[in-house]
């Protein structure tokens, strides 16, 4: 999709639509304005009715006006003008773009008012890319016609190259999970990173079986032994700031499939397990994005690749397992497998020196429970670096809400044989449990670990988003990046 920007009249656009926007009871102003002047006050008539309400997603889409050149003028709702901010400039874009490229359109114009920021115009952008992309990947009639050139009123060309970078990435991110487990799996996702690696130009390690076994990952390699797909701890470093200056550790768990382990899921749970990689997904979308836009800052994206399966090699109920930082963990529940793949991917994550590290994984159903399937939870050991999750998510137009970690939730995790078990004491506090032993494997670093498990993957699709995967929290990784020091 080629983005190019514009400055040709509302009206006089060649394309096969033009999107524009509209605010909740305001009359046509701008762009609006002067598609309401060339059609002879349609739009008024139009609003006065009732018709064009402005509500925020709202669609009406005006074929063959008079006085447009364009074949379709798509009105888009932008809701109230004081509540306007970059998430929703990002959602009425994909979900217009959406609209649209359900037929094939090749040639698309955005014109919205110059009242737009350039954060407003980065997301618009991002979102437009967003729209187009949903589950195809293995439908002969697709339902999504990505728009070969897109027209961007005014702008600037680096809010267009950054919403573009940052559409790119979400898009790389929902793909992955999108992918069946046969086709991503540990070997697989980790030629995947090396490919990012070789367009941005930047280092990547991949760590095999037999290296886990010398570095003592042994909680990573309990999860992988039920599996013939063999484990990979895969490294992705960017280095945008002196040698000297913090790196930002990004850390993802990685299942390419969650079949529950020994302790196996029935099958309406296992249905979307696919979607176990999110969190790595995540962290490459983001360190691609990061790279691509050249931030002043040294980040390493570390990602546990493993497909937690049944065989007769799989690990067990009762056995102890000894994390790479000598920790030692007994097994009650073979199904809460990402927080012993995360432990070891933490733990090497701190001993190559980030200084500020973020994890995130579809950990728990509990979090579900507790936040619903919009809202990512997030839980940290140090509240102002969670803060700064906070804000980055806030600026970005994505939900996420802090969980307390109270030292309480400690005692769930005791076990009778080992330092620590991998399940709290029945179902309550389940998200928190579980981050309470990812917390006993970061030391003292900051370290806000963000549970993904309910937005990572739509079950049925939104007007802004096709179902699957959504690529949640890509952009706030970015605008962390971009602003935690
Ligand atoms: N991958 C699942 C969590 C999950 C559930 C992600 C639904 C996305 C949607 C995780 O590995 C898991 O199975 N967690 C268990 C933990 C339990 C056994 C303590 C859960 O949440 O039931
Ligand atoms: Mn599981
Ligand atoms: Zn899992």
């Amino acid at each position: 999709m080629q983005i190019l920007l514009t400055k040709t009249p509302v009206t006089q656009l060649e394309a096969d639509a033009v999107v524009i926007g509209q605010f909740t009871g305001s009359s046509p102003t701008g762009v609006a304005a002067q598609i309401d002047n060339a059609s002879a006050g349609a739009l008024t008539r139009l609003m006065e009715a009732g018709e064009i309400t402005g509500k925020q997603g709202e669609l009406v889409p005006m074929l063959a006006m008079g006085g447009v050149r364009t074949r379709q003028v798509l009105i888009v709702g932008l809701g109230e003008e004081s509540q306007f901010d970059a998430g929703r400039a990002l959602r009425a874009c994909s979900t217009a773009a959406r609209h649209l490229a359900s037929k094939s359109r090749p040639r698309i114009a955005f014109c919205f008012d110059d009242t737009w920021t350039l954060e407003h115009q980065q997301a618009g952008i991002c979102g437009i890319q967003m729209g187009c992309q949903g589950q195809d990947l293995y439908r002969a009639e697709k339902q999504r016609h990505p728009f070969s050139e897109v027209l961007w009123r005014g702008g600037d060309e680096s809010a267009r190259s950054a919403g573009e970078i940052l559409g790119e990435a979400v898009n790389l991110t929902r793909r992955l999970v999108n992918e069946p487990a046969e086709v991503i799996y540990p070997e697989s996702f980790a030629e995947e990173v090396e490919l990012v690696a070789r367009r941005c130009e930047l280092e990547c390690d991949i760590w095999d079986a037999a290296r886990l076994e010398s570095e003592s990952c042994g909680a990573i390699l309990a999860v992988a032994r039920g599996s013939v797909r063999p484990p990979r701890l895969v490294f992705i470093r960017y280095q945008g700031a002196a040698s000297d200056q913090p790196t930002l550790g990004l850390v993802g768990k990685g299942v390419t499939f969650d079949s529950g382990g020994l302790s196996l899921k029935p099958s309406d749970g296992m249905m979307a397990m696919k979607c176990d990689m999110a969190g790595a997904a995540t962290v490459l979308g983001a360190v691609q994005a990061i790279a691509q836009l050249k931030l002043p800052v040294n980040v390493v994206g570390v990602m546990g690749l493993v497909e937690n399966m049944v065989s007769g090699s799989s690990y067990k109920l009762g056995d102890v397992l000894t994390a790479r930082n000598g920790r030692t963990i007994e097994v009650h529940n073979t199904d809460a497998e990402g927080r012993l793949v995360l432990a070891d991917a933490l733990s090497v994550t701190v001993d190559q020196g980030a200084d500020k590290i973020i994890d995130l994984a579809t950990l728990t159903g509990a979090c579900m429970v507790a936040l619903g399937t919009d809202v990512a939870g997030l839980m940290s050991n140090n509240d102002s670096w969670c803060a700064q999750v906070i804000e980055a998510a806030t600026r970005c137009g994505e939900r996420v809400w802090q969980l307390p970690m109270f030292p309480e939730f400690d005692q769930q995790i005791k076990s009778e044989v080992a330092d620590i078990k991998n399940v709290g004491e029945g179902r309550w506090g389940g998200a928190i449990t579980a981050a309470k032993l990812l917390e006993q494997f970061v030391g003292d670093t900051p370290w806000t670990h963000i549970d993904i498990a309910g937005p990572a993957f739509l079950d049925k699709p939104k007007p802004w988003l096709d179902g699957g995967a959504s690529g949640c929290l890509v952009r706030t990784l970015v605008e962390v990046a971009r602003t935690w020091q």
